[in-house]
């Protein structure tokens, strides 16, 4: 498909911040906006995002078009050093602003927070091997720019940046319920690692889902 309007991909910059975090809570719930499960996009963000754009701004890539950011693909080249640096540098402000009362979590935020935790008790999060796999990526665009290939030179942005520094391989978490998401991660080369059904989503939507991680084997350029 053509894309409708000239679209740029371009290396992320602090001034995107609130576009990443606009968008990224826009198309939480399955491509569609988080308040159908979360009431406070602000402690979403912060949680989730806020590691990628302020402590991995350079592996962190935009999709632009009419004057705006309206796409990214975000991620960390190493994950075992993303959940030491997460734990020491983006938890601990949270839980200060969370007693501050600076977050806002509704009765919908707390349902899934608990099932999010069962759902770990559970085993029901698949499962990737960070030495074959040691980086991660989370990928979104607003819904009128999807399917015009603008995931994919997102992807091939950042797969060029792991290339560049070596790094041999990169995986991701997604559901069967993101099904553009899954057939780019599988045209794109990536192998489904692993999946477990879950029972997150199971209040809001009647079909059985599951929990996927795929993983791509970068060959590196030197
Ligand atoms: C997932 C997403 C980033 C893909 O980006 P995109 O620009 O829509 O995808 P592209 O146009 O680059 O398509 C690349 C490939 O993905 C696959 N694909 C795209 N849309 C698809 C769809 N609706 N169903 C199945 N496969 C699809 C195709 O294999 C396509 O390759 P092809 O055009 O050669 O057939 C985008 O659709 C999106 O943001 N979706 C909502 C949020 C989301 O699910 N994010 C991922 C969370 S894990």
């Amino acid at each position: 498909m053509t894309i409708p309007q000239a679209a740029t991909v371009r290396p992320y910059r602090p001034e995107d911040r609130a576009a990443v975090f606009r968008i990224a809570a826009d198309t939480a719930f399955f491509g569609e906006p988080i308040e159908a499960y979360f009431e406070d996009r602000h402690l979403f963000c912060d949680a989730f995002y806020s590691y990628y754009t302020d402590l991995e701004p350079e592996n962190g890539w935009v999709a632009c078009a009419e004057g705006r950011v309206i796409g990214f693909i975000v991620g960390s080249t190493d994950t075992k050093a993303y959940q030491r640096r997460l734990m020491r540098h983006i938890l601990p402000p949270m839980v200060l602003r969370f007693l501050r009362g600076a977050y806002h979590p509704g009765p919908q935020a707390w349902r899934y927070l608990r099932a999010l935790a069962a759902a770990a008790v559970h085993r029901e999060f698949p499962h990737a091997d960070l030495d074959r796999y040691p980086a991660h990526l989370h990928i979104n665009l607003e819904a009128g720019w999807r399917g015009y290939g603008l995931g994919r030179r997102l992807m091939e942005a950042f797969i060029q940046r792991l290339k560049s520094m070596n790094v041999p391989g990169v995986h991701l978490h997604t559901t069967s319920m993101n099904r553009a998401a899954c057939g780019l991660y599988r045209s794109c080369g990536f192998d489904l690692l692993d999946s477990r059904v879950t029972r997150i989503w199971a209040h809001l939507i009647r079909e059985p889902i599951e929990n996927r991680c795929y993983g791509l084997t970068l060959t590196c350029e030197r």
